[in-house]
């Protein structure tokens, strides 16, 4: 039996920008109807990073007064690059009055999704998209299979592309599934889970003769690390001693407390940007959009900042007709877009090590790297950038509840409010 639904905003992905973006646009009254093709098990188990911008958080508190981002999360107010030996520690707080949040992404979606499904919000878990109908340019449809295998269309007025670096609705915006700039790395990241306490209290990213390293952490109990190696590497080919003594060799100064490695995976590297985030009422944001290495920690955050622009164009044209938003929303993602990307490359290209360097290379790189640590402007760069440049939001207005993601100081208190009294 085929349905067809009708709705304002269809929005294919319950991931982060999918579940903000309704709860944004419900604020304002707009309805909307979001599919995925998982199940919410599934959504809520998918371990990814989670460093979060200051900007990212205080818009998390804003929209949910149940966010656990400051009582499971946790803020970390520096980082240390670590190179030649020596740790030098960036320290955010002090040079930009802003932080970090480390708050995996499946812990986001935990209260995303509670938040949204308490509220009513229309989900369809196991539906999958085959195309996006935009014969008809008002009024864009979604066509998809529910979870019981049969048809289902969602005829709406605006549909969205959340869903991620393999988007279906990108073909309907750019003309086909993969047209955009991309640029490829010649590594990857071998990443661990293991079980045994943290072996340093903020993150590590460390530049070694051996390759990379970063020392991630998820709870007093369990951890996160990866280094540097071939992006066609096996992830069960090395054994856990193997493993170890990889990313030791990679950190030298600390000694790691080792456990139990309980998850493995190989992570590839893409810089990609598609070549149109829009076209009539169709658009695309987060991963469907762009997707960065994850060196430097941007994929959620750019996500959420092009739904902040998104959700407000689209209260300004679904609200009150106004296209001039909509008309200037691919362009003003990009800003920010162009500027994580570089910054994401730079911060892959200062920390790896490249499998063709030669010793003019590695020269060339610790003195970049000292660059950075030893000037009071390299440090406040990497530092600006890593926690996230203010948000320019045109229209503050048009936000009733949500911040505006300009900077604001750090703060662990979950019960502050945002937006016009
Ligand atoms: C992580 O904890 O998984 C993580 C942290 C920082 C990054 C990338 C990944 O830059």
């Amino acid at each position: 039996m085929s349905t067809t639904i009708r709705t304002r905003v269809a929005i294919v992905g319950a991931g982060p920008a999918g579940l903000i973006l309704s709860q944004l646009l419900a604020d304002a009254g707009i309805e909307s109807v979001i599919v995925d093709s998982r199940s919410r098990a599934e959504i809520e188990s998918t371990i990814r990073a989670g460093i979060l911008e200051q900007g990212t958080v205080d818009l998390l508190r804003a929209i949910d007064p149940a966010t656990r981002v400051d009582t499971v999360g946790h803020r970390h107010d520096g980082i240390e690059l670590r190179f030649h030996g020596e740790g030098h520690r960036i320290d955010f707080p002090s040079l930009v009055g802003r932080s970090v949040w480390l708050y995996p992404q499946h812990e986001v979606l935990k209260d995303l999704l509670a938040l949204r499904l308490g509220a009513g919000q229309d989900i369809r878990f196991g539906a999958t998209v085959e195309s996006v109908d935009d014969s008809n340019a008002l009024h864009p449809a979604v066509v998809a299979t529910d979870a019981q295998g049969e048809p289902l269309r969602i005829d709406a007025d605006f549909v969205v592309g959340a869903d991620g670096s393999r988007s279906v609705v990108r073909a309907t915006v750019t003309g086909s599934r993969s047209g955009g700039y991309l640029r490829e790395y010649p590594f990857a990241w071998f990443g661990i889970l293991c079980e045994a306490p943290p072996s340093s209290q903020e993150l590590i990213y460390s530049n070694s003769d051996q390759g990379f390293a970063l020392i991630s952490q998820r709870s007093p109990q369990v951890q996160r690390m990866y280094f540097q190696c071939d992006p066609d590497a096996d992830a069960a080919a090395p054994s856990d001693a193997e493993i170890w003594d990889a990313l030791q060799a990679r950190v030298p100064g600390t000694t790691l407390h080792e456990g139990p490695i309980i998850q493995r995976d190989v992570l590839r590297f893409r810089s990609f940007v598609a070549h149109e985030l829009r076209r009539d009422r169709v658009a695309l944001v987060g991963d469907a959009a762009h997707t960065v290495p994850p060196t430097g920690a941007k994929g959620m955050n750019l996500a959420i900042a092009d739904v902040v622009l998104l959700a407000e164009a689209l209260r300004a044209l679904l609200g009150e007709g106004d296209e001039r938003l909509i008309d200037t929303y691919a362009e003003r993602a990009l800003d920010r877009t162009w500027k994580a990307q570089h910054f994401s490359w730079w911060m892959t290209s200062l920390l790896h090590t490249a499998p063709d360097a030669g010793d003019f290379d590695r020269r060339r790189q610790l003195g970049e790297l000292r660059t950075v640590v030893e000037s009071e402007a390299g440090r406040t760069y990497l530092a600006e950038a890593y926690t996230g440049w203010p948000q320019r939001v045109e229209r503050i207005s048009s936000i009733t509840k949500a911040p505006t993601m300009e900077s604001t100081p750090a703060t662990t208190n979950s019960s502050r409010k945002f937006g016009p009294a």
